[in-house]
């Protein structure tokens, strides 16, 4: 039987459900919906902030009309941690041994406070010897999914599947038939996930820690503004040069700058290892900072890449989607990737 839970993404700045029509061969829209995240989030482990929290996303699964409680959860990068390991080819039972020697090195927490999970990466690969594969690492801290169980149990929703961020942004961008080598940039309000695709399978991801807000931060801070103005001159002006003199522009490129050698260090990382056997040709740019006006030809220029301001409804071509939702694609990037899991 198909399930279709639906996708629930707490950001820092807005959490976010999504939820889709999985037909026989379509998929298509049935709702979504965002409100303000409290300001303690998920970080709080005060009972009466997770009470809150869960009051807020059931009134916002009340309001966008989804009548599942089956829901799919994603954890930010930083909070949790994904890597490609190259490995040794196994057999099914060998892997679940030595995965844990591989997480040993990698995992830069005890492994009893984790839960581990990893996958082989089915990736037709030249690059690798035939006695090598890939190994898709996920590992969460025990205590942040046991507060998202207790969050959602007060919500009175049940956990289906827990991912990690950049693997449902993937799964919203990238379509299952052939697309060229791309870098993913998910840009929120505290932090930016990259991630590298190739043959629609992740090579490689980081997490650098800045976003929206900090850029909203830096326009207050230059023109002595209230937070609430400097948001407003970020979405209104961002990098086009045209008003004031692209001193909006000039407050925010210090940051931007630190954001594009963050994506050129992951440039390199593939170029050196994959040489040119399947060069990069874009740069997927999502999240709700992705809107930045004039973002995406920054990038482009400054990359030699195409930059595309990735928004997941229109690159998967989901049907049914009203207007006044598809232009807020991008920040619903890691619902919409989260609500098109399907179960056999
Ligand atoms: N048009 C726009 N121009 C510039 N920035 C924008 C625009 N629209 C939204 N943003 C920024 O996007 C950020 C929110 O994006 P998003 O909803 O993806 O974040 P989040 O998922 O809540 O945060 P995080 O992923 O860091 O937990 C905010 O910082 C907001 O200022
Ligand atoms: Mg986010």
């Amino acid at each position: 039987m198909k399930s279709n839970a639906f996708g629930l993404d707490i950001g820092n700045n807005a959490i976010k459900v999504a939820w889709l029509n999985h037909d026989k061969n379509t998929i298509s829209y049935a709702s979504s919906l965002s409100v303000p995240t409290p300001v303690q989030g998920m970080q709080s482990e005060s009972p009466f902030d997770h009470q809150e929290l869960a009051q807020i996303i059931n009134k916002l699964v009340i309001d966008a009309k989804i009548t599942t409680n089956n829901v799919n959860i994603a954890l930010a990068e930083n909070h949790a941690f994904t890597k490609v390991v190259e490995m040794p080819m196994l057999s099914e039972k060998e892997l679940s041994s030595a995965i844990y020697w591989e997480a040993e090195q990698y995992i830069p927490m005890p492994l009893d406070t984790v839960t581990l999970a990893w996958s082989k990466l089915e990736t037709p690969n030249s690059s690798l010897s035939e006695e090598r594969m890939q190994v898709l690492l996920v590992a969460a801290p025990k205590t942040l999914i046991k507060r998202y169980q207790t969050i959602l149990d007060l919500a009175g929703l049940t956990i289906v599947s827990v991912e990690t961020e950049i693997l449902a942004v993937i799964r919203s961008l990238i379509p299952p038939n052939n697309t060229p080598t791309s870098l993913i940039a998910n840009i929120g309000a505290m932090s930016t996930t990259l991630g590298i695709v190739q043959n629609g399978i992740i090579v490689f991801n980081y997490s650098v820690p800045l976003g929206g807000i900090a850029l909203t931060r830096a326009i207050a801070s230059d023109f002595g503004l209230p937070i609430e103005q400097a948001e407003e001159y970020k979405r209104v002006y961002g990098l086009s040069d045209k008003n004031f003199g692209g001193k909006v522009g000039r407050a925010i490129e210090p940051i931007l700058t630190t954001l594009l050698t963050e994506v050129k260090k992951a440039l390199t990382f593939y170029t050196d290892k994959y040489k040119s056997e399947s060069p990069i040709s874009q740069i997927l740019l999502t999240g709700g900072g992705a809107s930045l006006p004039g973002l995406a030809v920054y990038f482009a220029q400054n990359l030699g890449l195409e930059g595309v301001l990735a928004n997941p409804w229109s690159m998967l071509n989901i049907q049914g989607v009203p207007q006044a939702v598809e232009q807020k694609g991008p920040e619903f990037a890691v619902a919409i990737g989260l609500a098109l899991k399907e179960y056999e």
